[in-house]
């Protein structure tokens, strides 16, 4: 709401100052700075310098003009005249053309002043998707420009206090707390600076850092440590920029491809936590290095790092063990959102560097969770969202700003296109579309890192193999060409129509790719995904099973997979309830997202803290009625859920019939979902 009126002790006849976007305003006494003026009502106005005419963070534009609604006429000799500090910023071009230093220009008359954007202190950064939000800024961590009086005889006041003073003075906080290695380095800053120093103050009460001389930026990093790659985003803390980002493989993949194996190894070795422990904490130092090699900035200038990551990989990086997540009741060492140094964690960023964790939802709901329900905010809103976080371990949240639920499912590697004949980690050269004429039953297909199809002139590339997304792809584009049934069978009789479809044992292949390698999806493949899709779908029923709904307005996938996967496809093969096939959407990396709005404002921190805690958590392991969901969800799309939205945008084959027994379905070679996670 914006402040309206006279501010208390001011008088009808002083100037009227209006701030926009904000609204607010109020009367002051001719000669006031205008910076006063707008912390006086509270207006978002940024200042790096205390108002020293330095940090140019402070301008505002005039609006001149006759102003009826607040009864005014606004110019800009309404203001004091350009000082000298002014002129200089404008011949340095950090000030402007047309706008003022509000530190240094002062109230002569009625005015109406613009706070542009740049100099917001809560500025939203715009992020790419248009779907997405966009993050407001507000970060822990920020910098103050002080002038701190010498040391003096006769007032023998230490460092810290009379720094703590120019605080008070310059910036209106109190710090209560200083770091010691903050105040280690006081005399020495000080004394190199002449006593002009810029403060980094954490949660505008404890001093972090010092730097001699004026600076005004800050850094951060964004973590998203899954388990088969690590993502680092370095973040200028202020403008929310990204200034780097890197990622690489998590060299704990040595210990174990899935997240079982790694407790496995965990358990089964006396020094195996502490091994992963360190070899992924090496490889994020080097990461967190290296990204701030590339955006020129000094490791010891990072203060602020978030990490998001599934439980357990935030286990693994906290040095907890991971023992106790690989059965059931799952317990967590802790499910809080966890503050530590940095260098707890072996980051070598300099002893300023605090590290902040994620909170975990449940035993398998992790960290990365966290992180996309602060992407997605579902909490936020009215419609019911399906956030989908497919991985080893699907993770899945549902609901809107009435409830919010979490399971996770037992999907297996599939998805990673681990355990298929011809399956691969998404890397340049795997085939990552697929395309089958269903008159022809002839396939085309895409590699990563090429735009071109198969079948374009001039094409050469040797796949190696094909990825998860593209196996489901090609399973999907299998079953609207009648060649995957939709009980999961390759129809063997198509083998006289085609050369694509061979006999395999007793069961049939599709070749996809005919030569040195053969690429082909066997029916194990297709029983495969089937397992794992079913699997995921009768976690994402059970949670609508407990909130007492039919169906969803939206459907949100998340995480590599997700952000690889064409949403078309997923809703096609039914991993996903149905829902209008355009509202199933994907989020792209949106833990690594959650990681950089947590990195970027300490309010939202806050707010997912709070909001996890309400998360209803359901244990799909102990559910009676996932096996029945899972059993229904084996077929494609689904045994008896009609799928009329997804129905009414395709041309789908007809249902499988209903199979005489359930007794006979639980018989199946597969197997059912696996709980041993
Ligand atoms: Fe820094 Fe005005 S507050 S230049």
């Amino acid at each position: 709401m914006p402040a309206a009126g006279r501010v208390a002790g001011a008088v009808a006849d002083e100037p009227l100052v209006v701030f926009t976007p904000s609204g607010r305003r109020g009367r002051f006494p001719a000669g006031t700075p205008l910076l006063a003026a707008a912390r006086r009502l509270g207006v978002d106005l940024d200042s790096v310098c205390g108002g020293r005419g330095i940090c140019t963070r402070c301008q505002v534009r005039v609006s001149e003009g006759e102003f009826a609604k607040h009864g005014i006429v606004s110019a800009e000799d309404h203001l004091t005249g350009l000082s000298d500090r002014e002129r200089r910023q404008l011949a340095t071009r950090r000030l402007k053309e047309g706008h003022r230093l509000s530190c240094q220009a002062r109230i002569a008359g009625d005015l109406v002043a613009d706070v542009p954007e740049t100099s917001q202190v809560h500025r939203q950064i715009v992020r790419k998707r248009a779907a997405a939000r966009n993050i407001r800024i507000d970060p822990l961590v920020r910098p103050m420009y002080v002038e701190v009086p010498p040391p003096d005889l006769a007032h023998p006041a230490g460092h810290l206090r009379r720094l703590k003073e120019s605080l008070r003075q310059g910036f209106g906080v109190r710090v209560t707390e200083a770091d010691l290695h903050a105040v280690r380095k006081l005399h020495s800053t000080l004394e190199a600076g002449g006593y002009r120093a810029t403060a980094f103050v954490r949660d505008r009460r404890r001093l972090v850092d010092l730097r001699p001389g004026f600076r005004d930026r800050v850094f951060g990093l964004a973590v998203d440590v899954g388990s088969t790659t690590l993502a680092v985003h370095l973040c200028d803390l202020l403008s929310g920029e990204v200034l780097a980002s890197l990622g690489r493989m998590n060299p704990q993949i040595r210990f174990g491809e899935d997240l079982m194996s790694r407790v496995s190894f965990a358990m089964m070795n006396e020094d195996g936590a502490a091994e992963m422990t360190q070899a992924v904490r090496e490889a994020l130092n080097e990461l967190a290095v290296e990204a701030a090699a590339a955006a020129g900035v000094e490791p010891a200038d990072v203060l602020e790092v978030a990490i998001a990551g599934n439980p357990v990989m935030h286990h693994l990086l906290l040095g907890l063990d991971p023992a106790p997540l690989g059965f059931a009741p799952f317990a967590l060492a802790t499910d809080e959102g966890t503050e530590l140094a940095a260098a707890d964690i072996g980051l070598g960023l300099g002893p300023a560097a605090r590290a902040y964790v994620l909170p975990c939802i449940a035993g398998h709901v992790g960290a990365d969770a966290a992180g996309v329900v602060l992407s997605e905010m579902p909490y936020r809103k009215k419609e019911i969202t399906l956030i989908v976080d497919v991985g080893t371990n699907a993770e899945l949240v549902l609901g809107n700003a009435e409830r919010l639920l979490a399971a996770s499912s037992p999907t297996g590697p599939a998805f990673e296109g681990a355990q298929l004949s011809c399956g691969q980690r998404a890397a340049p050269g795997v085939i990552e579309r697929v395309r089958i004429d269903p008159v022809t039953l002839e396939p085309r297909y895409r590699v990563i890192g090429d735009e071109r199809w198969s079948d374009e002139p001039g094409w050469d590339p040797a796949p190696s193999g094909i990825c998860g997304s593209g196996i489901v792809e090609a399973i999907a584009e299998l079953f609207l060409a009648g060649i995957v049934h939709p009980d999961g069978a390759i129809d063997g009789s198509l083998a006289q129509r085609s050369a694509r479809v061979v006999p395999d044992g007793r069961t049939f292949t599709y070749v996809i790719r005919a030569g040195e390698p053969e690429i082909a999806i066997t029916q194990n493949d297709v029983r495969q995904i089937q397992l794992a899709k079913a699997a995921l779908y009768a976690g994402a029923r059970l949670l609508m099973d407990r909130m007492g709904i039919d169906a969803v307005d939206r459907v949100t996938l998340a995480g590599a997979f997700g952000s690889q996967i064409d949403p078309k496809y997923a809703l096609l093969l039914g991993m996903v309830p149905d829902c209008e096939p355009g509202r199933v959407t994907s989020a792209g990396n949106a833990a690594g997202t959650g990681a950089r709005i947590a990195l970027l404002n300490r309010r939202l921190r806050r707010e997912l803290e709070r909001r996890v805690r309400g998360i209803e958590k359901v244990e799909t392991a102990v559910e009676p009625r996932f096996q029945e969901h899972f059993v229904d969800a084996m077929a494609i799309p689904h045994r008896s859920a009609p799928y009329a939205k997804l129905r009414a945008a395709v041309d789908l084959p007809p249902p499988p019939p209903a199979p005489a027994g359930r007794a006979t379905r639980r018989r199946r070679s597969g197997g059912g979902a696996r709980h041993s996670r």
